[in-house]
């Protein structure tokens, strides 16, 4: 092996080990600190772009105190139930939450506070049709994913709720009522010359 080849090599294989290391926050290894609830019962089914999901959260008081001296943001988000996973690599989880699917819509970014934490979102129109679970990450002050929080249980099988996506036929239905305001304005301006000209013709 030529001496370039070489150092390239050695080089790749460094910095591939460093960024695992350093990036690589495992889900796996983080604290399961704040306790968190959603507003939908099991199995409820809602309206992307129109119903809402609130979620609260606190941290769970049974860790010592200081265990949240470190904790700067939470990040809440939407995430897949593992029947909305299979056969699906797009939504796959990794215990490497670089590599993690499983949490692909953000719900709100806010500043820690230990208790008292409530938000209402409006389901987001790009949502698709799934299972899911709304869990929340926090970070520290070095940007560092250190804790989280989840609706479900560890297996992810309770707590569950639905998303129905907005469908082809609202989206057809919203294009006619476009095209039907856009041709009644045409129609009332085509009026009103129409209109014009036969008061002209007739005091003529
Ligand atoms: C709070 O944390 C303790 C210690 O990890 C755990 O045993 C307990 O189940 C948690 N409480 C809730 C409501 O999850």
């Amino acid at each position: 092996m030529a001496t370039f080849p070489r150092f390239f090599v050695v080089s790749v294989v460094v910095f591939s080990c460093f960024g695992v290391t350093a990036y690589g926050a495992l889900f796996s290894s983080i604290q399961k600190t704040l306790l968190l609830n959603s507003s939908p019962s099991q199995g409820q089914v809602l309206q992307a772009g129109e119903e809402q999901v609130t979620i609260t959260w606190s941290l769970n008081k049974s860790y010592p105190t200081g265990t949240d001296s470190n904790y700067k943001i939470v990040k809440v988000k939407l995430c897949y139930a593992p029947v909305s996973q299979v056969d699906r690599g797009w939504r796959k989880s990794n215990d490497n939450l670089e590599k993690d699917k499983t949490c692909q819509f953000n719900v709100v970014t806010i500043p820690y506070k230990p208790s008292n934490n409530n938000f209402t979102w409006t389901i987001e129109k790009d949502v698709p049709t799934a299972t899911y679970f709304i869990r929340a990450y926090v970070y520290d002050y070095a940007g560092e994913v250190v804790a989280y929080g989840q609706t479900t249980d560890a297996h992810k099988k309770t707590n569950l709720f639905k998303i129905t996506a907005i469908t082809g036929r609202h989206v057809t239905m919203d294009i006619c009522a476009a095209c039907f305001s856009a041709f009644s304005v045409v129609s009332l301006v085509g009026f009103y010359y129409a209109e014009k000209k036969m008061a002209k013709s007739t005091q003529q």
